[in-house]
């Protein structure tokens, strides 16, 4: 059989298992043969020996910054770091300016992401401008393919109007996910309240402020049997009220960002803002909730909540800088290396959990068999390297993990077929 492009003896890894020895054949943007020894001639066949194919990977929580905030990123530039990161497929958050808030935005983002380096789904915001007062048309946007909607970096505050968007999205199938922040406690807040906060003379935000809106929409899932999703959780006890809930059967699902696993508040210490993000970088035993709760499953997703802010906005001070940090380059290799979990693991949680979440499990992160879309990543996991912000495809450069270390790298991004990156270059 003729082929497009083959990659010749690779670990695959799917939801159904990991095969060794395996070889996937691609044509026309989809797998057409996969197994042992593959007789198919292909212009580009790719040796993977002591690589890993996986279906690519899904971020639930990116910041793509268009429209309005062009000069920290475009759907052009964090679509081609997702690509480098192992994406195939990223969910863009609404709160750009104007917000993501109706059909019109909507079709924009989407037209957008016909150009970029990896599928681009839109999550639309519940409240017209994200401003928490009146729902947004919800219809239209899920008309047009939207399948999550969140009012992201802000939560829904009013509990009456949240209860009526669940109502409402249940109607539609679609899944409100919530930031979750009382902003009443929260307020004035710049890190996590506790020690290092006290230091630093810094106005700190309690993690109850994440945990009230967690237990309050566990409540309003219960009342109106609804989905919600919870968007970066960071603290323990928000983790054993998703916990609870599942166990009860509730419809809730849950992510986490791998800064919530791999950073505490103490790296405040120096008011550096790269390590200014909401919700706050929390304390060494919330770091160990959030990896137990990716461990046993109570957490359903990695996702980035890449988050790009330009140089001149990060070198405000503390308390002025926004929040955010970039993630989409590094997500893989900190899972990886952090969490001492096996690859089926992570591949789980970066790439078929949230590809359900985002209800595009059709497409992405699906088994890798015969007549599926060939979205896939290709991964070396013993490869080590050297995070350099001067290397990455976003517009900005605010990670907080320069210099570090991590194991595992992406070699190759596969979408409907094309080679998007190729040994860890953007081909186009
Ligand atoms: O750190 C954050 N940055 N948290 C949010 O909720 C919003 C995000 C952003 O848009 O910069």
């Amino acid at each position: 059989m003729p082929a497009e492009l083959v990659l010749k003896n690779a670990t695959v890894i799917d939801p159904t298992g990991a095969r060794p020895n395996t070889d996937v054949a691609i044509a026309d943007g989809r797998i057409v043969e996969v197994g042992e020894n593959l007789d198919v001639e292909a212009p580009t066949i790719i040796d993977a020996t002591g690589l890993v194919v996986g279906p690519g990977l899904v971020d639930l929580h990116t910041h793509l910054r268009e429209p309005g905030r062009e000069e920290a990123e475009t759907v052009e530039s964090g679509s081609r770091a997702a690509a480098l990161g192992g994406y195939t497929a990223v969910v863009a958050m609404p709160n750009t300016e104007p917000a993501i808030d109706s059909a019109a935005v909507v079709r924009h983002i989407l037209e957008l992401g016909t150009k970029a380096l990896t599928d681009v789904h839109v999550a639309g915001a519940i409240t017209v401008g994200r401003q928490g007062k009146q729902l947004a048309p919800l219809a239209e946007m899920a008309e047009l393919g939207v399948r999550l909607f969140t009012d992201d970096g802000a939560g829904v505050q009013d509990t009456r109007l949240m209860r009526r968007a669940l109502e409402y999205a249940s109607g539609l199938s679609v899944t409100l996910a919530q930031h979750c922040e009382d902003e009443a406690l929260a307020h004035g807040g710049h890190m996590h309240e506790g020690e290092w906060s006290s230091r630093l003379g810094v106005p700190g935000m309690p993690s109850e402020a994440e945990e009230l809106m967690v237990a309050r929409d566990i409540a309003l899932s219960r009342l109106t049997g609804a989905p919600v999703h919870f968007l970066h959780l960071s603290t323990r006890r928000s983790i054993e009220l998703v916990r609870d809930a599942k166990a009860k059967g509730l419809r809730v699902t849950a992510e986490a960002a791998p800064h919530h696993f791999t950073l505490t508040h103490a790296e405040t210490q120096t008011y550096d803002t790269r390590f200014k993000v909401n919700p706050p970088l929390r304390t060494d035993d919330d770091v160990a909730a959030v990896k137990q709760g990716l461990a046993d499953g109570t957490i359903d997703a990695i996702a980035t909540d890449h988050a790009p802010h330009t140089q001149e906005a990060k070198e405000a001070p503390f308390d002025e800088a926004p929040p955010g940090m970039i993630g989409l380059e590094t997500a893989f290799a900190l899972a990886i290396t952090e969490l001492g979990l096996p690859i089926e693991r992570v591949l789980a949680l970066l790439s078929w959990q949230p590809a359900a979440i985002a209800g595009i499990e059709r497409e992405h992160g699906g088994p890798i068999e015969a007549g599926r879309a060939a979205n896939l990543v290709v991964i070396d996991p013993t490869a080590t390297w050297t995070v350099d912000p001067s290397k990455t495809a976003s517009r900005s450069r605010n990670t907080p993990y320069t210099g570090r270390q991590l194991t595992g790298r992406v070699v190759h991004t596969i979408l409907r077929g094309d080679l998007v990156v190729r040994d860890g270059e953007a081909t186009r």
